[in-house]
């Protein structure tokens, strides 16, 4: 009898010494968690999964939103109403096993999107590191990183990447830049100027704002003052620019347009800052 307690307890404690191991081996690798309904934020996850080596895990809504622009705003209001937040199946990764989420999500409403919503609520990210990623028609990051911070007060979360849904063809660059400046990930990049101070608009910067911003499908307003960076990349130039809000309020924000050095590149309009 004796023998077969010491043989359940060497059995026993081996079981214990392989589980410690896969926690500790599991503690150090990163999670990319993303939802994507169109294709664009899952793009930018492949990326980062592919840059990070990280393990990867979509997050999918019981019942589908049905990738139709209308149909998913109409649905959304419908459940914003409501107070509802969509269902989501069970994720196969487990988010205690991670000390460090990559969180992706498009933006719906200057937000994160729905499902995200149901996320936050439902599952336990006391302590972990989040690193916020969004695609967007316009803009977004700063607001919905706002939002989780809120969401989430046990959390810490870090500065994220946001890129349009137009420039997605730029993402893996541009991760690879945010992921090594921010020290998420080992390597150097040449440190950029900061913006100079923002100076009234000539008719030259007016014109490169229109080229960048005018065929967007809403109107972002008249830039007034601009402020200028050269990298060895491109020209930058963040503007200050009056408009007007969904209920008629003047508003004021930041359009961030980059101009590559090659030649002909065309301006493109990158972010605005509500
Ligand atoms: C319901 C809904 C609301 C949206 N609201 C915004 C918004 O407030 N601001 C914005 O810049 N883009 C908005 N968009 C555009 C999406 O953020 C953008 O197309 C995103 O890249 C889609 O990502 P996905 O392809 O991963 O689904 C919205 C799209 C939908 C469907």
């Amino acid at each position: 009898m004796k023998k077969l307690l010491l043989s359940l307890a060497v059995v026993t404690g081996l079981t214990t010494a392989c589980t410690q191991q896969k926690a500790v081996e599991k503690t150090n690798r990163l999670l990319v968690l993303y939802y994507s309904e169109n294709g664009t934020t899952k793009a930018v996850a492949e990326e980062l999964q592919k840059q990070l080596d990280a393990d990867i895990e979509a997050i999918e809504a019981v019942e589908p939103y049905s990738g139709d622009f209308q149909a998913t705003i109409e649905r959304c209001n419908k459940e914003r109403e409501s107070g509802q937040t969509p269902a989501l199946k069970a994720l196969q990764l487990n988010i205690a096993d991670y000390d460090t989420i990559y969180l992706g999500y498009p933006i719906w409403f200057g937000t994160y999107a729905m499902p995200i919503a149901t996320l936050v609520k439902e599952q336990d990210f006391e302590g972990k590191t989040i690193i916020p990623f969004c695609t967007f028609g316009s803009g977004g990051l700063n607001t919905s990183t706002a939002n989780l911070e809120k969401a989430l007060p046990k959390a810490k979360i870090l500065k994220g990447y946001g890129v349009r849904t137009a420039r997605v063809a730029s993402a893996a660059k541009e991760l690879n830049r945010f992921l090594i400046e921010n020290g998420y990930m080992e390597g150097s990049v040449e440190s950029w100027p900061e913006y100079s101070a923002q100076q009234p608009v000539t008719e030259e910067e007016k014109a490169i704002f229109d080229a960048a911003c005018s065929d967007y499908q809403f109107p972002l307003g008249t830039p007034e003052t601009v402020g200028k960076r050269e990298t060895s990349e491109s020209t930058d130039y963040q503007f200050t620019v009056k408009g007007k809000g969904m209920n008629g309020e003047e508003t004021t924000s930041t359009i961030f347009v980059t101009v590559a050095k090659e030649e002909g590149a065309k301006p493109e309009f990158t972010e605005v800052v509500r």
